[in-house]
C-alpha cells in the first residue's frame, strides 16, 4: 500500500551540497517527493526525534551532531517508500554500506563518536507517522 516516510538530509549531507544529489536518487528510485524544507532544529525537537536512543553512549554526539547545521526534512511517498528508502540508504556504518546505495557512496567514518551517515529514514509505519507529526507539527 501507499506509504509515507520521513526523510533528513542530516548537516553533513547539507554541508557537502549532497541536497539535490540525495533528492535526485529517491526521485528516481520513483518515490514522490510530497513536503521539503530546511531547517535548523532545535534542541527539543531532537529530543523528541531520537526519544528512543535516550541513554546510549552516541545519543549526546548525536543531538550536537543534528544541531551542527541545517538540515533537509522530506516526506516521500510510494508503495513500501520506507523499506525502499532504507534499502538506497544503506547500512548505518557509511564505512561498510554496500556502493550503490547513498551512505556507502556518499558517506565514510570520519573517526568521530556518531556515524555521521548523511541520511535518515523511518523505519515503520507508525515512526513514520510519528516523525512526521514531530517535523511538520
Ligand atoms: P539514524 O538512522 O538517524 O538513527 C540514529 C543515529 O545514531 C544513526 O542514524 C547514526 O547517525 C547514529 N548511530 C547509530 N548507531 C551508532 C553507533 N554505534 N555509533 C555512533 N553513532 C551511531
Amino acid at each position: 500500500s501507499i506509504e509515507r516516510t520521513l526523510v533528513l538530509i542530516k548537516p553533513d549531507g547539507v554541508a557537502r551540497n549532497l541536497s539535490g544529489n540525495i533528492i535526485a536518487r529517491i526521485e528516481a528510485k520513483g518515490y514522490t517527493l510530497a513536503e521539503l524544507k530546511k531547517v535548523n532544529a532545535s534542541r527539543g525537537l531532537l529530543e523528541q526525534h531520537y526519544e528512543e536512543h535516550v541513554g546510549k553512549p552516541f545519543y549526546e554526539p548525536l543531538v550536537e551532531f543534528m544541531l551542527s547545521g541545517p538540515v533537509i526534512v522530506a516526506i516521500f511517498e510510494g508503495h513500501r517508500v520506507i523499506e525502499g528508502f532504507r534499502s538506497l540508504a544503506g547500512t548505518t556504518d557509511p564505512s561498510t554500506a554496500a556502493p550503490g546505495t547513498i551512505r556507502g557512496d556518499f558517506g565514510r567514518d570520519w573517526g568521530l563518536k556518531v556515524q555521521q551517515n548523511l541520511v535518515h529514514g523511518s523505519d515503520s509505519v507508525e515512526s513514520a507517522e510519528r516523525e512526521i507529526g514531530i517535523w511538520f507539527a
